[in-house]
């Protein structure tokens, strides 16, 4: 069903794991905190505890994996066709951990992001607390940025820094970061749906349509 005349985005978030930043994400639209609705999550782990969450908030859910496929791309064109059939109009990878297929990139470019735990680009990957924190860094932080064919190297939406203080160990940097994302994400999530981001090459303008941002 469209969304269309409500203006109202239709969102599909893809979740691998723990799905701390897809509760944060529910959280807010249950506060109304953005102007889209989740309609489908997205898992390629079955055991994925996002999975139960989105269950818990009565979310429509799919899960299939990529060894279920006899290729790469017969997995994404079946990812395609979930997209088209829900009407998705963004897609948030919330610990997506599988690079997503060069075809869904292109059929939906500027309308996926992806939350990165460290400043982009120093630490890509799938371990970016960890490789802060074993690097000795003092600034650390949090990215939030649209998804291109590269490994986290798509234009930058926003980033924030955490200090990492002498006596923070793994374990309380990766609260602090966490604490930084559940904030994050919901606001790029605002801004995408009221149309504010504005791609001009690698740059990513906020644009200030009528309201402040908060
Ligand atoms: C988050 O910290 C997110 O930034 C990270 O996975 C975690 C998922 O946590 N993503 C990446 O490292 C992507 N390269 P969650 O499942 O509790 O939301």
């Amino acid at each position: 069903m469209s969304s269309f005349l409500s203006g109202l985005k239709r969102i599909a978030v893809f979740a691998s794991g723990f799905g701390s930043n897809l509760q944060a994400l529910i959280d807010s639209q249950n506060k109304n905190y953005f102007n889209g609705k989740i309609v489908l999550v997205f898992s390629n782990n079955e055991s994925a505890y996002a999975i139960q969450r989105a269950k818990n908030s009565n979310i429509k859910t799919e899960c299939f994996l990529l060894s279920d496929f006899n290729s790469r791309s017969d997995f994404d064109k079946k990812i395609i066709y979930m997209l088209k059939e829900n009407n998705i109009d963004l897609i948030v990878l919330a610990g997506y951990m599988l690079l997503l297929g060069e075809e869904v990139i292109k059929q939906y470019r500027y309308k996926i992001l992806n939350i990165h735990p460290a400043l982009l680009p120093a630490f890509k990957g799938t371990h970016g607390i960890k490789d802060a924190f074993d690097y000795g860094v003092k600034v650390t932080g949090v990215t939030v940025h649209f998804v291109d064919e590269g490994l986290d190297t798509g234009p930058i939406i926003l980033q924030e820094p955490v200090i990492i203080e002498d006596n923070d160990t793994l374990e309380t940097l990766e609260e602090k970061i966490h604490k930084v994302e559940h904030k994050m994400y919901p606001y790029a999530v605002k801004l995408f749906c009221e149309n504010r981001l504005l791609v001009e090459g690698r740059r990513v303008k906020i644009v200030d349509v009528n309201k402040p941002i908060d």
